[in-house]
């Protein structure tokens, strides 16, 4: 007998992507996201803007994704949402529109944390080997550094975290800095890949056991330009490949200290990147060299680092899978913990 395709549709809306994806099974239909260019001028995510643009956004998104998957909303099983964490007006438009969803189509409701959304993106079936619990699941993004012990699906333990700024913060607020525009993590790697990243030399800074912190870096990011162009007013101008790379290197000397005493003290060398920052190609890169070691090394495709529904979607269908549903009552919640 055919083994029955459950249809979720998954909602995403934590921040500043409108995203929805349908998905059959493990396997991905459609995924569409709607950005908000909006907050480009104001250099950061303004909350009340995007709580704005989602409106207007949630309902043409959610249409093109079903017609993308070539499904029938009646053919739904489940619909899924982002629950958080997140801004609480962003959240609120996901989550009130997949309760009304659910509630008219008579479909089970599955609220899903984002975070763990980022990392069960590995387990979309695209072909590639998936990770075997337990791993390490890095989460890199504009909100969030964390290591976290992956014991199964839906059991994941935070094992170490930012005491700061997250990783993607220093990215944007160093590119800020060197007045690129906003989110700068992109373009700092852009920049950094025709750089020398031994040019400039930026401090790491100390935290404790498996933690993180960022803020110092950018402190010394700004302490160093505003020495430079006081002595030279085009100094950006002029070593813009070579500070980017520099930042880069320094960053990722940072993220991989931990990560590397997180695979020795937990004897576990499998390693799971997810979330926006592990687009960028220096992290993938020195992923992928940690292969020499004996790590297994996990990358997600370009298409489910940054914010999207299908990684909603997949989260969902293994909480399908177990009958994990969430109730009407449910809220959205911009602090929840993993
Ligand atoms: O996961 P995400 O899309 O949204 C959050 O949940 O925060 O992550 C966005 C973050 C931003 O800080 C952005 O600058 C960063 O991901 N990012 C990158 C790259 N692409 C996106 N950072 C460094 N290099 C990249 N290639
Ligand atoms: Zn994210």
């Amino acid at each position: 007998m055919d083994q029955q395709i459950i249809y979720i549709l998954a909602i995403e809306s934590s921040c500043d992507d409108t995203a929805c994806a349908v998905l059959a099974n493990d396997r991905v239909l459609s995924n569409v996201i709607a950005g908000q260019k909006v907050h480009e001028q104001y250099g950061g995510v303004v909350p009340e803007l995007a709580s704005r643009a989602h409106q207007s956004h949630i309902v043409p998104v959610v249409d093109l994704a079903l017609e993308n998957a070539g499904i029938t909303k009646e053919q739904l099983h489940a619909i899924a949402f982002t629950i958080g964490p997140g801004l609480m007006g962003s959240l609120l438009v996901g989550t009130s529109f997949a309760k009304s969803l659910s509630l008219s189509l008579g479909i089970p409701l599955i609220g899903v944390h984002h975070m763990q959304g980022h990392l069960l993106a590995h387990f979309v079936d695209t072909g590639a080997p998936q990770p075997e619990f337990p791993f390490i699941g890095v989460t890199i993004s504009g909100g969030h550094t964390q290591l976290v012990l992956v014991k199964a699906y839906h059991d994941m333990e935070v094992i170490g975290t930012t005491q700061d700024d997250a990783i993607g913060e220093a990215f944007d607020k160093s590119g800020k800095i060197l007045g690129l525009g906003y989110p700068a993590g992109p373009l700092i790697d852009k920049h950094a890949q025709k750089g020398n990243p031994h040019a400039f030399e930026f401090p790491v800074p100390k935290a404790p056991g498996l933690n993180y912190s960022f803020s110092g870096f950018k402190t010394a990011v700004l302490y160093f330009i505003q020495r430079e162009t006081q002595k030279d007013p085009a100094f950006i101008e002029k070593h813009l490949d070579d500070i980017c790379a520099s930042i880069q290197y320094t960053l990722i000397k940072i993220l991989f200290k931990k990560i590397e005493k997180a695979v020795k003290s937990t004897g576990i060398n499998s390693v799971a990147i997810g979330g926006g920052v592990s687009a960028n190609s220096g992290i993938r890169k020195k992923l992928e060299s940690k292969q020499e070691k004996g790590w297994k090394t996990f990358i997600p495709p370009f298409e489910f680092t940054t914010d999207n529904a299908a990684m909603i979607g997949i989260s969902a269908y293994f909480k399908y899978l177990d009958r994990e549903f969430d109730g009407l009552e449910t809220t959205a919640s911009p602090r929840i913990q993993m």
